[in-house]
């Protein structure tokens, strides 16, 4: 067994243990990835106050995310395939978030269905919606969300039309994958991976395959996106999904101030500062640089998440110091997932944990909502002076 003591260690034997085309899927970002590798490099530019002599006895990372008691203000992102970096993904990594006490969001794209994520878990967990053009399919899978208990819809708006990934192209990315020589090849060398795949029943999108119409191919995500999803999304529409759903609303994708204050107009519950992990649009600002002018515009009106390059516990006291009342993490937890299935998402969760935990005291601050501006050392210039 490996010491795993940070997130990159799950990240490289990840890369070891997942067939090519589903790492690369995970670690890349759009077209140049310039924003991708921004949303990560942009948090070293801030550093942190030392404060000693300050009684760190009773600390807590225990808060509320929209509503609801979490062990850390950290939620599992919604990940598309996460059945294909390990047999029944979603399932595993929503059974370590229910034990950990943080929220799991299921992708609409997830491989795992609705109902098969409810039936091995005990506790609600919140589903993310695409909206695709079909208007009964959407009103289907809402209704199944509801039915399976679902305590939360999360909204995702930066992604009515799909950001090019080069890599997933050049893989020919597919659930499951297609036999071509190179994928076998590629395969041959994950027989830890294969033999676990070979006993699941759950190799295709569960939430589209058998529920939806005219899908004419459902294995190529690229292919589904650019068919099904709804390139006509406006507002209106999202107001009119939230009555639909009538529960609690996270608008997720939100990196612009006007767009927030939109957010706050249609009623959103929360919404989550996001660029899709840099995989949407290319060149826009980092999650993190973002953060700081949309919490001065809403931050007073409606719950402010932040997700985008968090690979560490001290990343996500960072955000939370600027004003996001929770956050998500995407790429960090699959790594785990990728490289030892349950446990290594628990073990990802752990470890931000104990970093968040720590860095936490050093600041000399005992709880997350005691984190603010001040224990932050942010450069005069590093919102950017862009016109
Ligand atoms: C492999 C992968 C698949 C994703 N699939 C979805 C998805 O199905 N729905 C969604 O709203 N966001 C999706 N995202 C975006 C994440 O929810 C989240 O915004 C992003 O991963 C945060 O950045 P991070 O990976 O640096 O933590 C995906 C991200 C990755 C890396």
């Amino acid at each position: 067994m490996p010491v795993i003591t940070t997130i990159e260690d799950l990240r490289r034997i990840h890369a070891r243990r997942a067939p090519r085309m589903f790492y690369d899927y995970c670690e890349s970002g759009s077209w140049t990835e310039q924003t991708f590798r921004d949303n990560i490099s942009d948090f070293a530019q801030i550093r942190l106050r030392q404060r000693v002599a300050v009684d760190m006895a009773g600390r807590s990372t225990a808060a509320r995310m929209i509503g609801q008691d979490v062990a850390m203000p950290v939620a599992l992102a919604p990940v598309g395939l996460t059945g294909m970096q390990s047999a029944d993904g979603e399932i595993k990594a929503a059974r370590a978030a229910e034990k950990f006490g943080v929220p799991f969001t299921l992708s609409t794209m997830s491989i795992c269905s609705i109902e098969d994520v409810a039936a091995h878990t005990t506790k609600p967990f919140w589903f993310q919606l695409y909206v695709m053009r079909d208007e009964d399919f959407v009103a289907r899978i809402l209704q199944r969300a509801k039915d399976a208990r679902c305590s939360a819809l999360v909204l995702t708006l930066d992604l009515q039309i799909l950001g090019q990934r080069h890599k997933d192209l050049k893989n020919g990315l597919s659930a499951p994958p297609k036999p071509t020589l190179r994928t076998m090849a590629n395969l041959a060398t994950k027989w830890r991976w294969g033999l676990e795949m070979l006993g699941t029943k759950r190799r295709f999108f569960g939430n589209i395959v058998g529920h939806a119409r005219g899908v004419s191919d459902a294995s190529s995500l690229t292919d589904w996106t650019a068919e099904q999803f709804d390139h006509s999304l406006d507002w209106d529409k999202v107001r009119k999904l939230k009555e639909q759903w009538g529960g609690k609303l996270i608008l997720k994708g939100i990196l612009d101030a006007e767009d927030a204050r939109r957010a706050v107009d249609v009623g959103a519950d929360a919404i989550v500062v996001s660029n899709h992990g840099g995989r949407q649009l290319d060149g826009a600002l980092s999650s993190i640089r973002a953060l700081p002018g949309i919490v001065r515009a809403v931050g007073d009106q409606v719950e402010v998440h932040f997700d985008g390059g968090i690979r560490s516990g001290q990343d996500v006291l960072k955000a939370l110091a600027l004003g996001a009342r929770g956050t998500y993490i995407g790429r960090a937890f699959v790594y785990g997932l990728g490289a030892m299935g349950e446990a290594g998402v628990t073990r990802a969760l752990e470890v931000i944990h104990k970093e968040l935990d720590t860095t936490m005291a050093l600041c000399g601050r005992r709880s997350v909502a005691a984190l603010d501006r001040d224990i932050l050392l942010v450069p005069s210039d590093f919102e950017g002076n862009w016109a």
